[in-house]
């Protein structure tokens, strides 16, 4: 990996982590198990792929400050959440996350229900108290993360995904599904590490055709990783979208024809970052990384 990459990668992870560790550090609540399970999901690790993409955005059009701090903190507490109700028994029912026992399996159900529930509702609240930020871009961040977690994102995505489960799916109606679920997540995250650095209309919407792209890519190598990795690299169990029969990317185009899916939307960001100039170096690195991890 490129050294410069790397160090990009170590101190974005670790200025995140920090930054949702000292959030965590308040008094948020009453109730010593619902934080705890709350802290379980969110300070477990992960790649923090969407503070990556937020970071990296903001410094592709000017510079990180406060205001992506709070971005990337909320968008990943939106993450933690939806894996917290995505492994759940009533959704696709998976008994190992990062490596350890998915949350409603080290507490139990009703409090991982209650712990996404809060993680959702904290990353609003830390987006609309954060300091620091002038009261227009707090605006636009919510508003941004407010669509794509609801039902014309995230949680919408995830719907039509339950409702396919022993279905099958088009080509269109498959990539409907992934961008929702999880290309609107990926998309914000870009979106607001840009407006958090004042980008300009024109770099936003360079930066919108390279989030699409790579907000795609991620779920569909999502679904190559479920069949080729193993349960240990990927910290969740391996074949969990075969063994519920959801239409996936493989299932529909096969393992080849996945593949050869996320290389071209590897391709299509890349491109779409040529008017974003050298600031946008960690971008391409990403998409490659995002494109390329796992392998
Ligand atoms: C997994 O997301 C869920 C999907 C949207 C495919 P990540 O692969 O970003 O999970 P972590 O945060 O690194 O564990
Ligand atoms: C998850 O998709 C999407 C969200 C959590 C919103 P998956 O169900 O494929 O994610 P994994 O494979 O369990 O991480
Ligand atoms: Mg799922
Ligand atoms: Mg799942
Ligand atoms: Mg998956």
């Amino acid at each position: 990996m490129n050294p410069a990459f790397n160090e990009f990668l170590q101190s974005s992870q670790q200025r995140c982590d920090t930054a949702l560790t000292e959030w965590m550090e308040r008094d948020h609540c009453g109730a010593p198990q619902l934080l705890a399970a709350m802290k379980y999901s969110l300070l477990s690790g992960g790649k923090r792929v969407r503070p990556l993409l937020t970071y990296a955005a903001a410094m592709a059009v000017g510079g990180i400050n406060t205001a992506t701090d709070a971005a990337a903190c909320a968008l990943e507490a939106i993450h933690a959440y939806s894996l917290i109700h995505d492994d759940l028994p009533a959704m696709d029912d998976d008994d190992l996350r990062r490596g350890q026992p998915t949350c409603h399996i080290a507490f139990d159900e009703a409090t991982a229900i209650l712990a996404g529930d809060g993680l959702q509702a904290l990353a609003f609240e830390l987006l609309a108290t954060a300091p620091g930020i002038e009261a227009a871009t707090r605006a636009q961040l919510m508003a941004q993360l407010a669509t794509a977690a609801g039902p014309a994102g995230m949680v919408g995505g995830q719907a039509i995904d339950l409702a396919a489960v022993n279905q099958q799916l088009t080509l269109e109606q498959l990539q409907h599904m992934h961008n929702l679920k999880t290309g609107a997540l990926i998309k914000a995250a870009v979106l607001m590490g840009a407006i958090s650095a004042g980008a300009s209309e024109q770099q936003l919407t360079s930066l919108a055709r390279y989030a699409d792209a790579i907000g795609l890519a991620f779920q569909v190598q999502d679904d190559i990783l479920d069949v080729v990795a193993d349960t240990s690299t990927l910290g969740k169990p391996q074949g969990s979208d075969i063994s519920h029969n959801k239409p996936t990317y493989v299932s529909l185009l096969g393992l080849d024809g996945a593949r050869a899916k996320a290389r071209d939307l590897l391709n299509q960001a890349l491109a779409a970052c040529d008017a974003l100039g050298n600031e946008a170096e960690q971008l391409r690195q990403l998409a490659r990384y995002i494109v390329e991890r796992g392998k």
